[in-house]
């Protein structure tokens, strides 16, 4: 069974092939008919253990659109709630005759012990702080969009990296991809291993501007954070919030990346948000390509 569970388990080669299998895909979805017929014979479930509005959604436009039958599942609204055990509900769902499982969920490491429990393909949609494979899939695809590469880019991920899979997954895709990597935050939520990955900690926020190409700027996980770790909201922006002034200042003009849900005014005003330098928009709208060209790959190969 083949299963898509972190960058972590995947080589530089399966990434050049989803963003080829992407390229078409988002042609395709630039057509008046955005709708392909590869998948009328897969059926996948969407399992949302945790809440989600770009990830959830865009897997579910992304299942439509190679014509999949898909069904959609809401911890908050199941059966979870009297109790019932993630594998007793996903062998309940399977049971109906369902090919894949697109799962989120708070615990990290979930997607595995479900891959050693079931017999399905599982695509892992964020599993608590661990991994977001698809997030980070869709940020390269959307650097190499915007600079024509990813290899030899500097790009600096900023902010809240000890609660972010959306981190760790994208530092995973840019070194296999060849980028330079850093870190910015308060050292309060850098862990302790990111000198074991290779990457180097920029505690100053205008020097890894000033040396970067693309800036990631991360949302700062409240409902993750032991309030002891952390910097006052108010210390944090100051610090390492991201403005149009501080963009105006450095000596080059910068990508500047957001995963979301954008804490607006935290780690970067409006204006930045908004303005042409950043991307988010695209990130998200490159989701559902690089989606489709996930299923599709791993559907191929129940197929087969
Ligand atoms: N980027 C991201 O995972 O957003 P959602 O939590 O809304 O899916």
């Amino acid at each position: 069974v083949n299963h898509l569970l972190g960058i972590k388990y995947i080589k530089e080669a399966d990434i050049q092939l989803i963003f080829e299998t992407a390229d078409h895909f988002k042609e395709v979805i630039n057509r008046p008919i955005k709708k392909v017929p590869s998948l009328r014979d897969i059926t996948i479930a969407n399992l949302f253990f945790e809440n989600s509005t770009r990830t959830r959604l865009s897997f579910e436009l992304a299942e439509k659109r190679l014509s999949a039958d898909v069904i959609n599942f809401s911890a908050a609204q199941s059966s979870v709630k009297k109790g019932e055990t993630l594998i007793d509900t996903v062998n309940n769902i399977l049971s109906m005759k369902v090919d894949m499982v697109v799962m989120r969920h708070p615990n990290p490491g979930a997607g595995v012990f479900l891959s050693q429990n079931i017999q399905a393909s599982i695509v892992n949609a964020g599993d608590g702080a661990h991994e977001h494979p698809t997030q980070a899939l869709l940020d390269s695809y959307s650097i190499r969009e915007r600079l024509g590469d990813v290899a030899g880019k500097n790009v600096v991920i900023v902010g809240d990296i000890l609660h972010s899979r959306v981190a760790l997954s994208n530092i995973f895709a840019l070194k296999l991809q060849g980028a330079n990597v850093k870190v910015c935050g308060p050292l309060t939520l850098i862990p302790k291993y990111i000198g074991t990955l290779g990457i180097e900690v920029e505690p100053d926020l205008r020097k890894a501007l000033q040396w970067c190409d693309v800036a990631n700027m991360l949302r700062v996980q409240n409902e993750r954070m032991d309030i002891s770790y952390f910097p006052s909201t108010r210390e944090y922006t100051q610090q390492f919030g991201v403005d149009r002034a501080l963009l105006d200042s450095l000596d080059k003009e910068i990508v500047i990346m957001h995963p979301g849900p954008i804490n607006r005014g935290v780690e970067i005003t409006s204006d930045v948000a908004d303005s042409k330098q950043a991307i988010i928009l695209n990130q998200v709208e490159n989701g559902v390509a690089i989606r489709m060209a996930v299923i599709y790959l791993l559907a191929s190969k129940i197929k087969n």
